[in-house]
């Protein structure tokens, strides 16, 4: 549902029902009642503000996932809106165009309200982006990746005790349809790839019918916006939180050939799930889109710039998920930053498992995994990244626009709930 143009949007929070699988009603709560919400296109340096109120009958916080906001626009985990009330946030969009999403930030409980339906994109249009003629339009398709578990009756389960590896479901759903299919063209397609499971990691590749000859793709942009410059792969792994615009080009393949979304990570908090999403070449078109070789002109901040350093850790302590051995207190603040400077984190990792560490505020750059240089399609703006069992990665950033209090967490939404979250205080 795209909702495109407008400067003032009024969203509902209720319970609905969602047709996940054919014919079937599953129980939601969701931004006007569907799943998954609205999607909102914004341009950038263009003001929106979205009006959210709560009609269902718990505390919720909207959050707009990468997006440069005032703290108090960006949904502190306990700045509520109350059920029977609404709020008004205000988003700048005074950062490059990207692929972003808006979804519950309530305190403890934002992985049983993101799995029930509260998520939707929310795309910075940038026109500086026209020039580059990249597939626009109808051939610019938005996939919300997610996973679920369905009882009998269809309704969703979600099971908040599951905190060691996060909640797995056993099935895929995208954009809130299990195993959909999409009928393409001979032509480029831009997929705007999001990662909204709660927790489970996609390591995606396109096969070309029930082979697995894999069909090459083309990265071109990352969290935050545009890469430099386009990367091919045959595989691209997210973990929850992320997103990579991807361009795939079905011109080569006879119609009616099959092409499959499958996934090959294997995912330690519950049944492997092969595959996503199939495409179906059911018509010939010819293309007039392009990718050219340079597609932005992207700010990497140096680490001889760097002006403040400091350590956040990624652990297992007493028996729950810590970040700097903490749990998250809403009435503290865990570190103070200091507008515009340039500065380095370093993300250790000393627990087994891959944690998805999210700023809010700003994109960053990735400096280094284990000393080396990130893959090529980690170079460009980012605000989750997946660090991996038993490692240190580096960030750097400048926070910039705002002042005030802004959370850093695990994207895993269940440690979320278990408090691995600090927060900053930027002055
Ligand atoms: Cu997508 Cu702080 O969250
Ligand atoms: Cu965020
Ligand atoms: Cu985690």
């Amino acid at each position: 549902t795209p909702t495109d143009g407008a400067d003032a949007y009024q969203l509902t929070i209720k319970a609905g029902t969602a047709q996940m699988k054919p014919g079937r009603a599953t129980p939601i709560v969701g931004f006007n009642g569907i799943f998954p919400g609205p999607t909102i296109i914004a341009t950038r340096g263009r003001p929106i503000s979205v009006t959210q109120t709560n009609a269902w009958n718990e505390n919720v916080t909207i959050h707009n996932h990468g997006h440069k906001v005032a703290a108090d626009s960006d949904g502190h985990p306990i700045d509520y809106i109350a059920p029977g009330t609404s709020k008004v946030y205000s988003y700048p969009n005074d950062q490059p165009g990207g692929t972003f999403w808006y979804h519950d930030h309530t305190m403890d409980v934002t992985g049983r309200h993101v799995y029930s339906g509260l998520a939707g994109f929310y795309i910075i249009h940038d026109p500086a982006e026209d020039a580059l003629h990249l597939p626009s339009g109808a051939y610019d398709v938005p996939l919300l990746l997610q996973d679920k578990r369905f009882a009998a009756n269809n309704d969703a389960i979600f099971d908040e005790r599951e905190i060691g590896a996060g909640f797995h479901g056993d099935t895929a759903v995208v954009n809130g349809v299990v195993n959909p299919f999409h009928e393409v063209a001979t032509r480029k397609y831009r997929f705007r790839l999001l990662n909204g499971a709660n927790a489970r990691i996609w390591n995606l590749r396109l096969n070309v019918g029930g082979s697995g000859t894999p069909l090459p793709f083309q990265v071109i942009a990352s969290d935050g916006g545009l890469l430099a410059a386009p990367v091919n792969t045959t595989s691209l792994a997210m973990g929850p939180g992320e997103r990579y615009d991807i361009v795939v080009d079905f011109a080569n393949l006879p119609l009616n050939t099959r092409v499959t979304m499958a996934n090959t990570a294997r995912s330690p908090g519950g049944p492997d799930i092969p595959a996503l999403m199939q495409f179906v070449v059911a018509r010939q078109e010819s293309d007039p889109s392009t990718v050219p070789a340079t597609l932005a002109n992207i700010t990497r901040y140096k680490e001889a710039d760097a002006k403040a350093r400091a350590n956040v850790s990624l652990s297992f302590n007493n028996g729950d998920w810590r970040m700097n051995g903490r749990a998250y207190d809403p009435a503290r603040i865990d570190m103070v930053s200091k507008l515009g400077a340039v500065t380095i984190w370093t993300l250790t990792n000393d627990s087994g498992l891959m944690h998805p560490f999210h700023k809010h505020l700003i994109e960053f750059n990735v400096l280094d995994i284990n000393g080396q240089p990130p893959p090529p399609e980690m170079r460009g703006l980012k605000d989750t990244l997946s660090v991996p069992g038993r490692s240190t990665a580096r960030i750097i950033f400048k926070n910039e626009g705002f002042s005030g209090t802004y959370v850093f967490h695990c994207h895993k939404l269940e440690h979320e709930d278990h408090r691995m979250m600090l927060q900053e205080g930027i002055i």
